[in-house]
This record gives C-alpha cells, sequence and structure tokens, in this order.
C-alpha cells in the first residue's frame, strides 16, 4: 500500500467530483428510467472519458486555491492492523480469512491443501467484503465490519484486498475494478469447487468495491451468490454502463443497498432489490458541509464513508435502522418517504417482499404518481419480488441510531 500524501487524495477527488458534475449534467434526473437507457459504454471508451475530464472548467466548481495544506485524511489508529498476512509477492487480488479465534490467513486460490489448512467453518457464514477506491483492507472500510461481524458471532469473514488495482487514479481504478471482479468470480467458484454452499456467501462491497462485487458475481458458474450488499456504490463512470459493469439486483438472490452520498460520489438510483436512503441518501448530519474548498475532500469522504459506518452499526444492533417505505421511485421526491415498515436496514429478517399485484397498490391512493405506477407495471411485467426504497433517519455522531 502506497503512502497517499493529501496532495493526490485531493487531487483524486476533484477528479471524481468534476466527474459526478458531468455525469449529472448528462442524467440530469437520476431517475429509474435513465438507470436502464443505456446507450453507450463508457467504461471501455478511456479516451471518452478523459476528454470529458479534460474539458471540465474547474473554476465553475471551485475557487481553486493552490495552497493544499488544510486538507489531510485522517486515519483512526484503532483500525491500522498489522498487515503482513499480506503477501507482497502474491496476486494483486488477495483474499485474507478472519476468524474469532485464529490469526488471519492468505486464502491461495485453486490450492486445496493451503485451503484445508485453513480456519474456514463450513457452517459458519462467509462474509466477503471489499473495499473501493484508494483503500485496502487494512483501512476502517474493512477493519469496521470485520469486528462487527466477529465481536458478535461466528463468521468466516474474507477481506478483499485490490489496493494494488485501485491506489492511483480514478480511472485507472475502474479498469481495475474489472479485473478485481474477475478475480472475485473465479475466488467464488473455487469456494464452490471446495464445497462453499453458495447460500452462505454475502458479499459486502463499499464504493467502487460494490461493482467489484457485482462484476464477479456475474461469472460465478454454478448459480447466483446468495446476497450482496452495496455500501454507497461508486457514482462517476457508472451511470449510464450498461448492469454488468455494475451493481444491479440481477447480480445476486438480494442486493440491498445504502446510498449516503449519492450524485456526489455515488449513484442515485435505484441498484438492488431495496435501496435505503439514510436521511435522503446525500448529505449526512455531522459531515462537514460542502461549501468550501477546504472541506471538500472532508465531507465527501465522510458522507461517502458514513455508509460503511451504518452498515457496521446494523451488524451491532439488529434494530438500528427501521425505515420508512418511499412512495415513489424517483428519489429526488423523497419526502414521499412517508410509509412505515417493519424493515430495518441491513435486516434481511425484516426485508418484506412486496407483491406487486397486491401489496404495493394498497397504498394511498393520493400519493400514488406516474411514476409509482410505472413502477407497479414493470413490477407486473417481469414478475418478480418487489421491495422498494426506504428512508430514515440517523443521528450525527455515533451510536447513529435512534434505537
Ligand atoms: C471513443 O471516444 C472517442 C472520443 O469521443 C471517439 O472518437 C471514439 O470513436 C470512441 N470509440 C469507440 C470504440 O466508441
Ligand atoms: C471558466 O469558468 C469561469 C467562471 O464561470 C469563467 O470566468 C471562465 O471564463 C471559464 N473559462 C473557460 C476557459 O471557459
Ligand atoms: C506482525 O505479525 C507478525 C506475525 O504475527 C509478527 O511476526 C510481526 O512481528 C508483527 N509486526 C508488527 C509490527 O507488529
Ligand atoms: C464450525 O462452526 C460451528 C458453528 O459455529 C461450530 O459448532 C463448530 O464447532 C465449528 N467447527 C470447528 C472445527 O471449529
Ligand atoms: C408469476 O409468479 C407467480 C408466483 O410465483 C406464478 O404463479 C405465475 O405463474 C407467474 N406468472 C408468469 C407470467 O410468469
Amino acid at each position: 500500500m502506497v503512502v497517499l500524501t493529501p496532495t493526490i487524495i485531493f487531487f483524486n477527488t476533484l477528479l471524481v467530483t468534476s466527474f459526478m458534475f458531468i455525469v449529472s449534467m448528462s442524467n440530469p434526473q437520476g431517475n429509474f428510467e435513465s438507470a436502464t437507457a443505456f446507450s453507450s459504454n463508457p467504461i471501455l471508451n478511456m479516451s471518452r472519458l478523459k476528454e470529458s475530464i479534460a474539458s471540465v472548467n474547474w473554476s465553475e466548481y471551485f475557487e481553486v486555491n493552490k495552497d493544499n495544506s488544510k486538507t489531510n485524511v485522517v486515519s483512526d489508529p484503532l483500525y491500522v492492523v498489522n498487515e503482513t498476512y499480506l503477501d507482497p509477492y502474491g496476486p494483486n487480488v488477495q483474499f485474507i480469512l478472519f476468524t474469532r479465534n485464529n490469526p488471519p490467513y492468505n486464502l491461495k486460490m485453486n490450492a486445496h491443501e493451503n485451503f484445508v489448512s485453513s480456519y474456514f467453518n463450513y457452517s459458519r457464514p462467509t462474509k466477503i467484503i471489499i473495499h473501493g477506491f484508494i483503500s485496502s483492507i487494512k483501512e476502517t472500510v474493512f477493519q469496521m465490519s470485520k469486528n462487527a461481524y466477529l465481536e458478535t458471532g461466528d463468521y468466516n469473514v474474507i477481506g478483499m484486498d485490490w489496493s494494488v488495482l485501485c491506489e492511483f487514479e480514478y480511472f485507472t481504478a475502474m479498469r481495475g475494478a474489472q479485473i478485481a471482479g474477475a478475480y472475485l468470480g473465479a475466488f467464488i467458484n473455487y469456494l464452490v469447487e471446495e464445497g462453499v454452499d453458495l447460500e452462505n456467501i454475502h458479499v459486502i462491497g463499499h464504493s467502487l468495491g460494490a461493482h467489484v462485487a457485482a462484476m464477479g458475481a456475474d461469472k460465478i458458474k454454478a448459480g447466483k451468490i446468495h446476497r450482496i450488499t452495496g455500501l454507497d456504490p461508486a457514482g462517476p463512470g457508472y451511470n449510464d454502463v450498461p448492469a454488468i459493469y455494475r451493481l444491479d439486483p440481477s447480480d445476486a438472490k438480494l442486493v440491498d443497498v445504502i446510498h449516503t452520498n449519492m450524485r456526489l460520489l455515488s449513484l442515485s438510483q435505484p441498484q438492488g432489490h431495496l435501496d435505503f436512503y439514510p436521511n435522503g441518501g446525500r448529505f449526512q448530519p455531522g459531515c462537514p458541509e460542502l461549501s468550501d474548498i477546504w472541506t471538500v475532500t472532508n465531507s465527501l469522504e465522510c458522507n461517502h464513508g458514513r455508509a460503511y459506518y451504518y452498515f457496521a452499526e446494523t451488524i451491532r444492533n439488529k434494530r438500528a435502522f427501521k425505515s420508512y417505505r418511499c412512495a415513489h421511485v424517483d428519489v429526488q421526491k423523497l419526502d414521499m418517504c412517508i410509509i412505515p415498515t417493519e424493515v430495518y436496514m441491513g435486516q434481511e429478517d425484516t426485508y418484506e417482499v412486496l407483491d406487486c399485484s397486491k401489496n404495493l397498490l394498497k397504498v394511498d391512493r393520493a400519493i400514488q404518481t406516474n411514476d409509482w405506477q410505472m413502477a407497479v407495471e414493470k413490477c407486473l411485467l417481469s414478475n418478480v419480488s418487489w421491495y422498494g426504497l426506504y428512508f430514515l433517519k440517523t443521528k450525527a455522531v455515533p451510536p447513529y441510531s435512534f434505537s
């Protein structure tokens, strides 16, 4: 893992942020329909992406000041760990198994002896956690969820480290995500060969890691994994790409998504069977304002990062975030999220499958809109389970839940 200077982080954030503006301008509604209307594939056309970035007029967005000494990235010493389990001569993507009572174990792919001598336990649920852009498994994004799982139960927690493929700049990292996705698919295929049940596998990905999960899922031969949780799936570059390159409900039997910085660093449109929009999904209480150049990086990191703080809290407190269902597929109209439910964010056992031919239509007709009707029609046509969009509020400081 390279040591990143604040300047690089800062520049990358600018790059990402500027691309976000291009993306949001090309898709001003960010709505359900445009999410499915794909005309081009910017992931594969790198020259077009680079042209778009080059054409950004920075001063339209920021008062750019060359002195960036005030920007700094704080890393939490609690979560800095001994990373000797990562093999510096190993592959670009490594899978480290963490269990309650054993030291971390580097799982090699297609190495039966290695797998047999690991502490993998077939009776326990398997959680594969994938970090995002400029990160690694020594960062908070992995450590928080890993610790929350292992402090509350017995799991095979596998940290997928693809830091080598996403450490420089965003567009290279998007390519890296495709490569990492292929590794993940191969790894899960290998787990299946070793007798692991796909039903026991839950993949959790933050930011670009959510798309890595999706691209990996597409490569699984034996069927679908049980669940993917997308934590604020990366937005820049992913708004108008075909579903095979990004997270969508076809990637697992259950896909749930937490949106915390949508239209800035992440996607706004629904991407799962259930999409949660804490505090509206864009800005989180307690994060710095996006108002000036000194806080822009911290603000984006804070809002984007909240997805994994909230998620870790859902592991420790199973009834943390009770949610309201939204009566509108257009997330711009989050004030229409007024239908109380017994659904808790992150808690699969509380997720209600809406029978679109029945329950969905029972919702107060006064708040039904064209978009809502459209969702119902889509649901009826596709004859699939339709879960919905959810809203919830959090506090500004941990613990974030009110309960
Ligand atoms: C990629 O984008 C460039 C610039 O817009 C364009 O000239 C080129 O034809 C595109 N390539 C493909 C394969 O679409
Ligand atoms: C960039 O935007 C600023 C502020 O709107 C404007 O004054 C300037 O002329 C623009 N530069 C270019 C090259 O378009
Ligand atoms: C990291 O862990 C290894 C193996 O457990 C140990 O040998 C090494 O001393 C540790 N390094 C640090 C800096 O704690
Ligand atoms: C495997 O996990 C199950 C369930 O947690 C436990 O009962 C069993 O003892 C474990 N087996 C081993 C070998 O640790
Ligand atoms: C829709 O799903 C229901 C329940 O699973 C099934 O009985 C019905 O045949 C399906 N209809 C179509 C058109 O596939």
